[in-house]
């Protein structure tokens, strides 16, 4: 049995996955990467360190067979990274039942399928489960809605799931970065596109006018400042940083917001407008002085967290 911790990571063979992949092998651990493809798994299988395993994470068979295949390596597991995602973009009316199903089955049922599959092996290593949400599980805006139902849900999921294994001696994380630098725009592209092709009066003018700004998208100098319409997404390495830290620091965060400063200051300011209108209704409204002295408890509270 290797003494180092072993790690499965899911969708390692393209953009996050790959570069968490590539991170966590470097240093010395053992890397299980999970592709679709057998010209992927030859790719990933040249990295030191990595033994490529083949699986769709919508198929509960390949679990199986991904479950027998890591048993029968006999290095236990210690840590799941839950990267496999889809994207996609559109407005609401431009998704069939059946796109929407497949995105949830990827990006939320499938962490959800692959923690239960491998659960007994995490429990016996007192290990980490690390989802890779998205700043869009905390956010959302027109056009990104199924995307950042998915990614509420996950948010659900690592919170309520960090809950029950607790007991257990597995901790779960989630990381939520902005926009990174993968294929992720173009491999949701031609769906996009697909979709918004199919749109109707009295949507199709809105529609149309988002195809050609594709064809045709606004210029930008290099310096110009971030903004919604000028991102400017990061390297995937911040993101394996923060996967690297909630597998192996002694303790780990439970989530990991990663991105621009322009990201950041976007989610913060969107969840203080939550909390303001939460505490604006008839049960729940502390005065300006009590919200303040609340926030500096829980600051409080988080910073003795970490120094447990
Ligand atoms: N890039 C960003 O801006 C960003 C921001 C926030 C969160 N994220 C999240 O980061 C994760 C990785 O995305 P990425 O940006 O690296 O995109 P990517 O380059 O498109 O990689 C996605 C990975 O997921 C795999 N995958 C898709 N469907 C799968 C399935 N049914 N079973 C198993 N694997 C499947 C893909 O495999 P194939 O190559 O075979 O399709 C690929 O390896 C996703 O969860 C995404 O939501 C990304």
């Amino acid at each position: 049995m290797k003494t180092l911790k072993s790690i499965l990571v899911t969708g390692a063979n393209s953009g996050i996955g790959l570069d968490i992949c590539r991170h966590i092998a470097s240093r010395g651990y053992q890397v299980y990467a999970t592709a679709r493809t057998a010209t992927d798994m030859e790719i990933l299988a040249k990295i030191e360190s990595v033994e490529p395993i083949h699986l769709d994470v919508t198929k509960p068979k390949q679990i199986e067979a991904a479950l027998t295949q890591i048993t029968s390596m006999n290095t236990g597991l210690y840590g799941l990274v839950n990267n496999a995602g889809l994207g996609g973009l559109g407005a609401f009316y431009t998704w069939s039942e059946t796109e929407l199903k497949q995105l949830f089955d990827v990006n939320t049922f499938g962490p959800w399928r692959m923690s239960n599959a491998f659960l007994n092996m995490l429990v016996e290593s007192k290990g980490r489960i690390v989802n890779i949400g998205s700043q869009g599980g905390m956010i959302t805006q027109k056009y990104f809605g199924p995307y950042t139902m998915t990614k509420h849900a996950l948010e659900a999921y690592t919170e309520a799931m960090r809950g029950e294994l607790e007991p257990y001696g597995v901790h779960v994380s989630i990381v939520q970065p902005g926009g990174v630098v993968s294929k992720i725009g173009p491999n949701s592209m031609p769906g996009i596109i697909k979709r918004l092709k199919r749109a109707k009066p009295p949507f199709k003018e809105e529609a149309d006018e988002i195809l050609a700004s594709f064809e045709d998208p606004p210029e930008t100098g290099e310096d110009a400042p971030e903004s919604a319409s000028n991102r400017k997404p990061s390297d995937p390495s911040i993101v394996s940083e923060a996967v690297f830290h909630a597998l192996f620091s002694e303790y780990p965060q439970d989530s990991y917001l990663v991105g621009t400063q322009w990201e950041g200051d976007r989610v913060l300011n969107a969840l203080l407008k939550k909390l303001i209108q939460a505490n604006a209704n008839p049960q729940h409204n502390y005065s300006r002085d009590e919200l303040i002295a609340l926030m500096d408890q829980h600051i409080d509270q988080y910073r003795s967290s970490k120094q447990e």
